[in-house]
């Protein structure tokens, strides 16, 4: 059997420009890996052709609209000797908040199947298939952290940081749509789409120091003003954040999980728990995570082994 780990990302700062011609738009941003992961279980089934396919944990569609399943039946095209397989997907992250869980998913398939049928696809073959599965697929193939830019496409790898960075994620009720969201950010007035505005060169010189009150001040996703349209509780989530004592507060991607930096895990785990005593009502889910380190890092680009721990998981809370 081949176990994978499928880490979450968090946009750090997210700057989104105008609209290309391809209807995507333009990014600028800090794109890092969590501890915070799914896992995925490859295992032998039945003849050539099969695939039985399960989810536990999260809910998230378990037929052939999950994106393990779409991944799975591009590789396998044209191809009917290939050995049956079981996939069993652990889920961790929330569905449509904005951690990239979907495309952890699609890096965690592509690499284990390429590996488990001996398909000997390149990292550029691979690449290819990741960009067109979805956006942020490519990063997830990469994992660690980097500058990200254009649709998604353009990977500048980014240095670890060399002390770790603990973090407080907190997602109101209900899944977002990423291409609802940034309908809505097309239909902002042009003032309303530039804030609020990251200071990405700031936040990238705090990385490298490890000066998390300085990078707690140079956050920013000018996404947010689209979400916050129809869901005011994003806001209300950075609000309850900082009153429990978070540094600074983002929304990463398109939302809609705010995170808060924590100066240390200790710090972390005390705002976790003060967030858990003061939750407005049912459905928000919370996790206390970190970035990966270089060493978790190091082990994805093994490619070949992406079997790592995940060190901390999320909570839903019902009430
Ligand atoms: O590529 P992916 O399927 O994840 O993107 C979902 C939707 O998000 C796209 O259909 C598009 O509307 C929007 N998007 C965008 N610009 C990006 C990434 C995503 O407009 N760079």
């Amino acid at each position: 059997m081949l176990v994978l780990t499928a880490p979450a990302k968090l946009n750090l700062t997210l700057e989104v420009g105008d609209t290309r011609v391809d209807g995507y738009h333009n990014l600028d941003s800090i794109f890092s890996e969590l501890c915070l992961a799914d896992k995925l279980l490859i295992r032998a089934q039945g003849p050539p052709g099969t695939l039985v396919f399960s989810v536990r944990g999260l809910p998230v569609p378990e037929g052939a609209d999950n994106i393990c399943v779409t991944v799975c039946r591009r590789l396998a095209a044209d191809r009917r000797d290939l050995p049956g397989v079981e996939m069993v997907l652990v889920k961790a992250i929330p569905v449509g908040s904005g951690l990239g869980g979907g495309s952890a998913d699609a890096a965690a398939t592509l690499v284990g199947l390429n590996w488990w049928w001996g398909l000997d696809l390149t990292r550029r073959q691979l690449g290819d298939l990741a960009a067109s599965v979805g956006s942020d697929v490519l990063f997830c193939l990469t994992g660690g952290q980097a500058r990200v830019k254009g649709r998604g496409d353009i990977i500048e790898p980014l240095p670890f940081p060399g002390r770790k960075l603990w973090l407080v994620l907190l997602r109101p009720p209900g899944p977002k749509s990423t291409r609802l969201v940034y309908e809505e950010f097309d239909r902002l007035p042009h003032d309303r789409r530039r804030s609020p505005r990251p200071d990405t060169a700031g936040a990238l010189r705090a990385l490298a120091t490890g000066d998390w009150g300085s990078l707690a001040k140079s956050l920013g996703n000018n996404l947010e003003p689209a979400l916050a349209v129809s869901h005011p509780d994003v806001g209300q989530a950075r609000v309850l954040l900082e009153a429990c004592g978070a540094l600074g507060t983002a929304m990463t991607g398109s939302g809609s999980t705010v995170f808060g930096i924590a100066r240390d895990r200790d710090h972390a785990e005390a705002i976790g728990r003060e967030v858990s005593k003061r939750l407005p009502g049912p459905g928000w889910w919370k996790a206390v995570t970190r970035l990966a380190s270089r060493e978790e890092g190091d082990a994805l680009a093994g490619c070949h082994d992406r079997s790592r721990r995940s060190t901390s998981g999320g909570e839903e809370h019902d009430g």
